[in-house]
């Protein structure tokens, strides 16, 4: 990673789910190129530790420990971006779950909805106070969704998952449509496998999951770390590699970048 000094300089960036994996990735270059950051999550530990990591290289970060489905909370991650920075320029909507995996006839509206509200509601919430404080300031600004190669192609039996990366994706579209006027550009990063928590949590579950199938003489097939899963760079990728993506989005080396839904994957969507 080759930090680029002062790119973010004076700007204002929110970046959700930053506690572990790739929004921590993007709030730490953040932090070392200029941005002061509004940070949020609801892990109060991983929270914690990744504050201290980044105070030790600006003190311009403030971090809440919330849950972003709750508009309420949303509202109060702007509103420590206007009191505390005096606005917002980059918001980056990076939380979210992936739930265990269920096709659609076994899956409860409980669990398809919990997917649906950490995913697409809190992305919905976070972009309406967040466009609302761009407004405000006159200025335009950029936004970055975390969506998912899920987002793009289907996985066997992740149905809430991939609703809820195909609709985030539409989101992005049409913010893009609906704010290219206010100067603020929308887009999209699509990741395929990355080495987070959330991957390791994916490998936990499918290896408990096979070891109580295999008790009940069961064969499983799918899932999106049981199936396709290689890219043609037959690698998983690192955090930094997709948050080195998002940052180049959210910066104004990408200013006529708008709209776009892009593959993070080694190749994955192109075959
Ligand atoms: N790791 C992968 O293979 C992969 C692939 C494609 C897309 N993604 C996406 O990348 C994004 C970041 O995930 P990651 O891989 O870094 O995993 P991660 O689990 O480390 O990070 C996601 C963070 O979002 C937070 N979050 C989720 N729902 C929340 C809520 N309601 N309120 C507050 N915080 C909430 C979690 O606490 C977590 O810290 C996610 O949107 C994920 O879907 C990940």
């Amino acid at each position: 990673m080759n930090i680029i000094k002062d790119r973010f300089k004076d700007s204002v960036m929110i970046v959700t789910g930053a506690a572990g994996g790739i929004g921590k990735a993007i709030a730490l270059r953040a932090a070392k190129e200029g941005a002061k950051l509004v940070l949020a999550d609801r892990k109060v530990e991983m929270s914690k530790s990744t504050l201290d990591e980044i105070k030790a290289i600006t003190d311009d970060v403030e971090f809440l420990v919330l849950d972003l489905s709750k508009a309420e909370n949303c509202r109060r991650v702007t509103e420590v971006a206007k009191d505390k920075f005096g606005g917002l320029d980059i918001l980056i909507n990076n939380a979210g779950i992936m739930g265990n995996p269920a096709p659609v006839h076994k899956i409860t509206e409980k669990e398809f909805r919990n997917v649906f509200d950490c995913i697409v509601m809190t992305a919905f919430h976070m972009s309406h106070f967040g466009i609302n404080l761009m407004l405000e300031g006159n200025k335009g600004g950029a936004i970055v969704n975390t969506s998912s190669v899920a987002g793009l192609v289907g996985f066997p039996g992740h149905s809430a998952y991939v609703t809820a990366k195909h609709a985030l994706n539409g989101l992005t579209r049409n913010m893009a449509l609906d704010y290219a006027k206010n100067g603020i550009r929308v887009n999209a990063i699509n990741p395929g496998v990355t080495d987070t928590p959330m991957y390791h949590e994916a490998l936990d579950y499918l290896k408990r999951k096979k070891e109580a199938a295999e008790k009940a003489g069961i064969k499983l097939q799918g899932g999106i770390v049981s199936g396709k899963t290689t890219s043609p760079q037959n690698r998983v990728a690192l955090a930094q590699e997709v948050a080195d993506v998002c940052l180049f989005l959210a910066s104004n080396e990408a200013s006529n970048v708008t709209g776009i839904v892009m593959p993070v994957d080694g190749g994955f969507t192109a075959y």
